[in-house]
């Protein structure tokens, strides 16, 4: 799910306010969580420069032991990806649907060499466009095999992604990043759905003072929820790892099941969660440090992986078509016309926020 998305909508809506966020339920930013002296009293303020406590290239092993839990939507269509096997399937085209010299058979370890053309002139960014029709669901879209196992959550085909930050002062962040070949898009009042596009990233993030777990942020629409970890559902074979949600075809992520609402009022644009198959994603992971702008291969599930993937994190491009012209029939027309946005930025999430 992307603001991008939210606030097409919001326009068609005719509402040009920034949506409000609201407050209640533990549901703060972690920004204010931070800012605020009373709910985190006695806690140092993030200093990403001061007393770093962890290596480049060294994840602590607390970081997996608090790893959230992903249950995903009990009839979910749109499985988690390889991001590896995913480009295989797609080529690589300017704004203006021509193909960009090289990228015709595109690799993860050579993805970012594409980057040379967006920084070399302003409006020539790239997007990965499929091969294949997209709309005809083949498997490299909705990841159809890629359920996770009932005996111990894993997914064996799609390792989820990794990236530690030490964010200073005794505070690391982990970002679990979750890919998912497409977004389908969610319902407003019972239509829908909008804002479909190909290449989904989602994250959540758990946020360590001196190895204990204090803060648990997800992905979800505009902005996505902070909770305290204690405060979190816990797995209940395995107190210690925090249970998240991911919802229906949109994948953003939740702390409980049932209906979630956007951003817009009345819940009429929403979400739905539920106790579907879960998913594991310390069974198989990428993993990776980052600070001062780089990022270092780690120790993952699977030592000597993250070589082979090489450097794709700093591909600047977007994971996914670029929004089909109107006249393209899967524009489908609804009671407004939804966009098919394929698009998501990786520098974008890379900022690694909240901060
Ligand atoms: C499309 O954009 C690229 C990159 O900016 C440019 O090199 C190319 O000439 C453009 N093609 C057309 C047909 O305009
Ligand atoms: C990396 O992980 C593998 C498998 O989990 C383990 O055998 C190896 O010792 C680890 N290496 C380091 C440097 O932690
Ligand atoms: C991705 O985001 C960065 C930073 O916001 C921007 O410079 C770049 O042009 C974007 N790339 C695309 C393909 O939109």
């Amino acid at each position: 799910m992307l603001p991008l998305l939210v606030l097409s909508l919001l326009l068609v809506l005719g509402s040009f306010s920034h949506p409000t966020k609201t407050s209640q339920g533990g549901n703060l930013h972690v920004n204010n969580i931070l800012k605020s002296s009373k709910r985190l009293s006695g806690y140092p303020p993030l200093f990403p420069e001061h007393k770093r406590i962890i290596q480049d290239g060294q994840v602590p092993y607390y970081v997996v032991e608090y790893a959230p839990l992903v249950h995903l939507y009990s009839e979910e269509k749109y499985f988690p990806c390889d991001i590896a096997r995913y480009v295989d399937h797609f080529h690589a085209v300017f704004g203006n649907g021509s193909d960009v010299p090289g990228g015709q058979h595109l690799n993860i370890g050579a993805l970012s060499k594409l980057n040379h053309y967006s920084a070399a002139k302003e409006g020539s960014e790239v997007y990965l466009m499929a091969n294949t029709d997209f709309d005809k669901n083949p498997d490299y879209i909705t990841g159809r095999h890629n359920k996770p196992k009932y005996i111990n959550g894993e997914i064996e085909e799609a390792p989820a992604v990794l990236i530690v930050v030490d964010k200073g002062n005794g505070w690391v962040d982990a970002f679990w990043f979750y890919f998912y070949g497409f977004n389908l898009g969610p319902f407003v009042m019972g239509t829908g759905p909008f804002g479909n596009h190909v290449g989904d990233w989602e994250h959540s993030l758990v946020r360590f003072y001196n190895g204990s777990p204090i803060i648990v942020w997800m992905s979800a629409h505009g902005g996505g929820g902070s909770y305290f970890y204690k405060n979190l559902e816990k797995h209940y074979n395995d107190d210690k790892r925090p249970v998240i949600f991911s919802a229906r075809g949109t994948h953003a992520n939740y702390a409980s099941v049932g209906q979630q609402n956007h951003d817009l009022p009345w819940a009429m644009l929403s979400d739905f969660t539920d106790r579907g198959p879960l998913w594991d994603p310390t069974k198989n992971f990428l993993a990776y440090t980052y600070s001062d702008g780089r990022i270092t291969y780690a120790n993952g599930s699977h030592p000597k992986r993250e070589e082979r993937y090489g450097d794709w994190l700093y591909f600047e491009g977007r994971w996914g078509d670029n929004k089909l012209p109107s006249s393209d029939e899967r524009q489908k027309m609804v009671s407004i016309r939804v966009e098919i946005h394929c698009w998501t930025n990786w520098t974008t999430i890379k900022k690694l926020g909240p901060p």
